[in-house]
């Protein structure tokens, strides 16, 4: 696998199914720069235990469940390595080392981890292996020499400590790591069909591998613009989350949507049979796909093919790193 090309670490939280939110916030950037880059699929199991370490029994089913949607999107396992943190132990070698070059401090002002804290309401119960998630995350992306890490942006501040780490160790001990850049992707935000943003945790969620029937269902029942309560009512495209559908999945008929339902000609009856019709359309490829992963034993034996594979560069990396350090 030898190339020149620059190199993403790209990674996931193993919780289980993936809903469109993730696949076009995230996954579908993923398998476009594929052909670009050398990629590396990271399952960040152990992140799953910095906030719940009491379940460890889901991550296994909750990561094949996670790693079928990633290949039935099309990531490329010949082209693509896929593996668990949890089975490369240099993440947990390189965590360590980390969490020597990152004051408390610096950690406690992360943005990111701060917020999270808030979300869960956990002030006083962090841990110090919560607090140190950005290290870890800066072992994932390190170990691999990644060049480019494509996140949503409320990870910039976890890449940003990469950086930070990467500079420290380079000017202690000699140039071993690169620094890594985020990529914010492009499409960042899709609403669920209640309009709050889409999240398992709220239960508003397309899932990637949800039937058409239940796609259609859960479209059909969307909130559209409050106003528009008749058919010909005219109504406002840009409050609509139908009509967010629409400019992901009916490319092609965005501005004829926009006009017809400004000008009360399109009900949202109409106008949402057809953004289903269209969302399964541009599904479909990607649940036939998925029937070649069905069993659990092939998904996991693609891990574990992908984990060959990024064992031999995360103990290359190890080894440059301890003769770095004189660690013999
Ligand atoms: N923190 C990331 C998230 O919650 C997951 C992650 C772990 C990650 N390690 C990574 C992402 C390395 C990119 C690179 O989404």
């Amino acid at each position: 696998m030898a190339t020149s090309k620059k190199r993403i670490l790209s990674g996931m939280r193993p919780t289980g199914k993936l809903h469109l939110g993730n696949f076009v916030g995230a996954l579908e950037n993923w398998v476009e720069l594929q052909g670009e880059y050398d990629n590396f699929h990271l399952v960040a199991d152990y992140h799953v235990l910095t906030t719940d370490s009491e379940h460890s029994d889901a991550i296994l089913p909750n990561t094949l469940e996670m790693v079928r949607d990633w290949l039935a999107a099309g990531i490329d396992p010949a082209k693509s390595p896929m593996f668990r943190q949890s089975q490369i132990k240099e993440h947990a070698e390189l965590h360590l080392l980390f969490s020597m070059l990152i004051t408390k401090n610096r950690l406690e002002r992360n943005p990111a981890v701060k917020e999270q804290v808030r979300d869960l309401g956990i002030e006083d119960l962090m841990t110090y292996g919560h607090l140190g998630y950005p290290v870890l995350q800066a072992a994932d992306i390190l170990l691999y020499k990644g060049n480019l890490v494509p996140v949503g942006e409320d990870q910039l501040p976890h890449v940003e400590i990469t950086r930070e780490i990467a500079r420290k160790f380079n000017r202690h001990f000699g140039d071993v790591f690169p620094e890594p850049d985020g990529k914010v992707t492009k499409f960042a935000r899709m609403p669920g069909p209640d309009g709050r943003r889409m999240s398992k945790s709220l239960g508003n969620t397309i899932f990637m591998s949800d039937t058409e029937e239940d796609t259609a269902k859960k479209v059909m029942s969307a909130i559209t613009d409050p106003q528009k309560v008749r058919k010909n009512d005219p109504g406002r495209p840009e409050v609509c989350n139908v009509f967010t559908y629409h400019t992901k999945f009916n490319v092609a008929e965005v501005d004829e949507i926009a006009t017809t339902c400004r000008s009360g000609e399109l009900g949202c009856v109409a106008c949402k049979k057809n953004c289903a019709a269209k969302m399964n359309a541009f599904m479909a490829p990607i649940r036939e796909r998925r029937l070649q992963f069905g069993k659990d034993e092939d998904v996991l034996n693609i891990l574990v093919d992908g984990e060959k594979r990024g064992r031999l560069v995360a103990q290359q990396t190890m080894s440059e790193v301890r003769e770095a350090m004189k660690l013999g």
